[in-house]
């Protein structure tokens, strides 16, 4: 009775005291907000670091108010989330892990992407532009039209059966259908998976067998540069090997693509299959929105990680809403009207979030692309720069890099000038890139934006907010509101100041993984067991003084290729499915374009001979089970791998003998056979 009236007594003190005054900090004068004047006179909403102190404090100190605010201010909710609508726990030694954002309230992505603008009187502006492979190729759709062909495809599902808390597999090239099929999914609270439409059938099949897909939506073909892609051939396959492990996919619309050959020579399963263009314009293009709880999941994307098969991550509707929603609004400045155009392809998180749903919520016009950006010349991303007056452009290091190397004529052709927020994200960007992409492609005025996010966190967690604060090439940064990252030792204690150590996140965020797709062990496992009480990013980063933050790469077994991410232990499972492979060890090495390559050590069966011819299939085999962009760069003999007596392959040893830093390999007088290092040095290039 006493305490909790001393309690009482100690709250109303506090509640009634005067708060906290922040502590004012005064940064040195903003070099990028002369630099980049138009960006900060009429573009950003964060204009000064010392704003964004005010800003970020309240959101890690009242994540509750902070959020509820924006989600009820700037968002459609059918019902309201709570006051109190945020819990969460990171610590596995307290329980069950779990993150829940906006208890309470119950909306719809679809509507907020698009019936809100619509209702609002904004149906007539544009949602997309679509810019095909080949140039002249091209299409504009407003929010209204979007809506309907949305609303037709929502309605062709459920004609399916397919309900609330289905699985719709989604197989497809960049076109717009892609994101109208993400979109028809969330608007009747089925939860899409989208497959990379790089995967192999192999890869489909798994991840189709994986969710128990309902339906899969594909497209007859598509043209990547010079070359086709059969796409339909491949989810055939895919759908064939997923009947094998257990799962047969009842139903699945095939998108004719024109542009790629004549319809009557798409093979087509009857019962089955069924042409989009068949099926989707007879439906009605009106079809009601299916309200669902905040947590309800909104989509399945299945990613790679340190060990065995790939995860799928799943994210829950209000919150990868309201965090990718606010991302997109400050990271890009993004204002209604704005052409946006991310080239990440919407198989991969930085689709989902920048390319359908985050430029939608600002009601900005994305811009999709189907083709490569070196199809047919080096000036194509420039061209479709000044034809379509694209404001914020975000891609990848390993492009810009890519371009670089043909040289800055193809750049300096084109006129550029609607340009003025540069993004970039997958890898840490080398400052040479940084240069060029700012001073070549930018001119020298526009904001290079790094942003630093996984598939796990749904949207940017470090950023440099565009001329809010100066720029130091290869850092993203600080983190965005409500992300509170910091540096653990291998003790797993934090480390303070200017510090390097492995990035961790210390509470949960609106935009954080929800779970592994059913398996909650190994959801804790990989993200918060190996450092307790916090989120684990997989990456190690370094914090300089002004508290900017530098990814200095992975910590564990992923290779990020080109971007992508790839678990070596994928890679290595692959390799061993052929019948000569009797074990594989796979690092990762420095790539010139994509940033690290695949290198794999090989060691064959008994009696099998080591050929060139050998080497070929089996790269062919890692085509064929995980997908061409997962190919190896090289691929090393190895009649022996260098172990520990325990039997444990030493990793770090075969990157120092891939990297050729044969001074560097250190201590190997633990190996069961040390001679085993010298066997691999002679076989290095054979
Ligand atoms: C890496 C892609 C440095 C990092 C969005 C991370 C980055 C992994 C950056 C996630 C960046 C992504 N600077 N490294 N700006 N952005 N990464 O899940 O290693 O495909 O852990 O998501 O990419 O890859 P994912």
């Amino acid at each position: 009775m006493l305490v909790s009236f001393i309690t009482l007594l100690r709250k109303a003190r506090h509640d009634g005291a005067a708060p906290e005054a922040p502590k004012p900090v005064s940064y040195p004068p903003n070099k990028a907000a002369e630099e980049y004047p138009d960006v900060w006179q009429n573009m950003a909403y964060i204009k000064s670091r010392e704003e964004y102190d005010v800003m970020y404090q309240r959101s890690i100190k009242d994540p509750n108010g902070f959020w509820r605010d924006i989600a009820v201010k700037e968002y459609a909710w059918q019902t309201e989330p709570h006051e109190h609508h945020y819990t969460s726990n990171f610590d596995v030694r307290k329980g069950k892990v779990f993150s829940r954002w906006f208890r309470g309230g119950k909306t719809n992505m679809c509507y907020n992407c698009l019936d809100r603008h619509v209702e609002a009187g904004h149906g007539g502006e544009r949602a997309f532009i679509f810019e095909g492979n080949s140039p002249g190729v091209q299409a504009e759709a407003t929010y209204a039209e979007a809506l309907s062909e949305v609303n037709r495809l929502a309605n062709w599902l459920k004609a399916q059966g397919v309900r609330r808390g289905d699985f719709v597999a989604l197989y497809m090239p960049m076109i717009l259908e892609l994101p109208y099929a993400m979109l028809a999914c969330a608007r009747i609270g089925a939860v899409h998976a989208v497959v990379f439409g790089g995967f192999s059938a192999e890869a489909l099949a798994g991840r189709i067998e994986g969710c128990k897909a309902k339906v899969l939506i594909t497209c007859s073909a598509t043209m990547r540069g010079a070359k086709p892609v059969n796409l339909k051939a491949i989810a055939d396959e895919g759908c064939e090997h997923a009947k094998a492990k257990g799962h047969e996919v009842p139903k699945v619309l095939v998108y004719h693509n024109p542009e790629c050959g004549k319809r009557e020579d798409v093979n087509m399963v009857a019962g089955r299959d069924e042409f989009w263009q068949d099926a989707v314009p007879h439906q009605s293009p009106q079809c009601p929105v299916e309200w669902v709880d905040a947590e309800h999941p909104l989509f399945l994307l299945y990613t790679s990680g340190s060990t065995g098969k790939p995860k799928g991550v799943v994210h829950a509707t209000g919150g990868f809403m309201v965090f990718v929603g606010q991302t997109t609004k400050y990271v890009f400045a993004v204002h209604p009207g704005d052409v946006f155009w991310c080239t990440a392809d919407c198989g991969w998180v930085t689709g989902h979030s920048y390319v359908t749903y985050g430029p939608l919520l600002q009601r900005a016009t994305s811009l999709v692309f189907e083709g490569v950006p070196t199809y047919p010349t080096p000036s194509r991303c420039w061209e479709v720069v000044d034809k379509w007056q694209v404001k914020q452009f975000y891609t990848a290091p390993t492009l810009i890099r890519s371009l670089m190397r043909f040289g800055d004529d193809y750049v300096a052709r084109c006129d550029r000038s609607s340009l003025r927020i540069l993004g970039s994200v997958g890898e840490p960007i080398n400052p040479e890139a940084w240069r060029w992409y700012r001073d070549v492609v930018g001119s020298g005025k526009c904001c290079v934006c790094d942003t630093w996010f996984q598939t796990e966190t749904g949207g940017h967690m470090i950023v440099n907010l565009p001329s809010a604060w100066t720029e130091k090439p290869g850092s993203a940064s600080l983190p965005f509101f409500g992300v509170q990252p910091c540096l653990c030792d291998e003790k797993g204690r934090e480390v303070p100041g200017v510090a390097e150590g492995t990035l961790c996140i210390k509470t949960s965020w609106p935009g954080a993984i929800r779970g592994v797709f059913g398996d909650q062990k190994r959801f804790e496992e990989t993200y918060f067991k190996p450092f307790p009480g916090h989120y684990f990013s997989g990456d190690g980063a370094r914090r300089d003084e002004d508290g900017y933050y530098w990814i200095t790469g992975r910590v564990d077994d992923v290779i990020n290729v080109s971007g992508h991410r790839i678990g070596t232990a994928e890679v290595e499972s692959a390799l061993v499915a052929h019948k000569h492979v009797a074990e594989s060890a796979v690092v990762g090495y420095n790539h010139p374009i994509k940033g690290q390559g695949i290198w794999a050590f090989v060691t064959l069966k008994e009696g099998e001979e080591y050929s060139d011819t050998l080497k070929k299939e089996l790269i062919t085999t890692v085509r064929t089970e995980i997908g061409p962009f997962a190919a190896p760069d090289v691929i090393h003999w190895a009649p022996g791998l260098p172990k520990t007596r325990s039997g444990k392959i030493m990793r770090r040893i075969l990157r120092k003998i891939a990297a050729n830093k044969l001074d560097e390999l250190g201590d190997t007088s633990t190996l069961a056979d040390p001679a085993v290092v010298q066997v691999l040095i002679d076989m290095r290039g054979k």
